[in-house]
């Protein structure tokens, strides 16, 4: 199976680190023009664009925080200024600020609120919007392609990050919905939901005796890297999955499993 994207453009949200990083990368590698959005950090998402640039691919970098409807507008109109069209969302923004629930702050609450799930709906529904502009464009079997980034926590309850679990449940909600609703107009709409991925934001969890007691989590036995993750991207963005829609794909070694009940609970 060969997968190309050529021709076509991908917005990737939150791709200045870890698994956004990573997707863009991929999506670049198989052909897609990228737009690299970051919010905070400008400096890693103009090295990632130059290194797609260098290996002979497409990419600009694009600041928008995404749960600021204004910024998710001004992501879109640069991204149709540089390349004309939107073929392939990533709504992959996404951060924690871990709490026990009765220390959480209703800022924090809302400030993972506002990027993990707003966020994913203001892209969303920016992506759809333009779809319906370009009904003609046949770059692909589909009108247009849309990936939310959830997490393992959108089915595992986790202690000390009600804000986070919540946002997540949250997408495969959102996301469902929104395949159900569009389905009739061939946009494809999925989730990927990692487990524990080698990534800097998981520095601390997957090194040392953390890590050790991270992987009886983990049936598989391995802790993920963001490539395990940008395959399934690339893959779930390309006709090679057309008839897959309204899904999402555990990318966690396991970890949904219960693996606590291995040994007849
Ligand atoms: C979180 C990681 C965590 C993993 C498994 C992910 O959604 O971002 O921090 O290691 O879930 O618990």
């Amino acid at each position: 199976m060969h997968i190309s994207l050529k021709g076509q453009v991908a917005v990737v949200t939150g791709a200045s680190s870890g698994l956004g990083e990573g997707a863009a990368r991929a999506l670049a590698a198989a052909g897609a023009a990228v737009v690299v959005n970051y919010n905070a950090h400008a400096e890693p998402a103009q090295k990632l664009v130059a290194e797609i640039q260098a290996a002979g691919g497409q990419a600009v970098a694009v600041g928008a925080d995404v749960s600021q409807e204004e910024q998710v507008a001004h992501l879109f109109a640069e991204t149709i200024k540089a390349f004309g069209f939107v073929d392939i969302l990533i709504a992959n923004s996404g951060l924690q600020k871990d709490a026990p629930m009765v220390d959480m702050t209703l800022a924090d609450w809302n400030t993972v609120i506002g990027v993990n799930l707003t966020g994913q709906f203001l892209c969303a529904r920016a992506a759809l919007r333009q779809f319906a502009k370009q009904t003609d464009r046949r770059v692909s079997r589909a009108a247009g392609k849309i990936i939310h980034m959830s997490s393992v926590h959108q089915v595992i309850p986790w202690a000390g990050h009600a804000n986070y679990a919540a946002s997540k449940g949250g997408v495969d909600m959102l996301m469902r919905t929104i395949a159900q609703e569009v389905g009739q107009q061939r946009i494809r709409v999925n989730s990927i939901a990692p487990g524990a991925i080698r990534t800097a934001i998981n520095e601390q969890a997957t090194h040392g005796a953390a890590a050790e007691k991270l992987l009886k989590l983990i049936p598989y036995g391995r802790i993920g890297d963001p490539e395990d993750v940008a395959n399934a991207v690339v893959w779930l963005a390309s006709d090679a999955s057309d008839y897959v829609h309204g899904n999402t794909l555990f990318i966690d070694g396991g970890m949904s499993l219960y693996p606590e009940f291995r040994d007849n609970g």
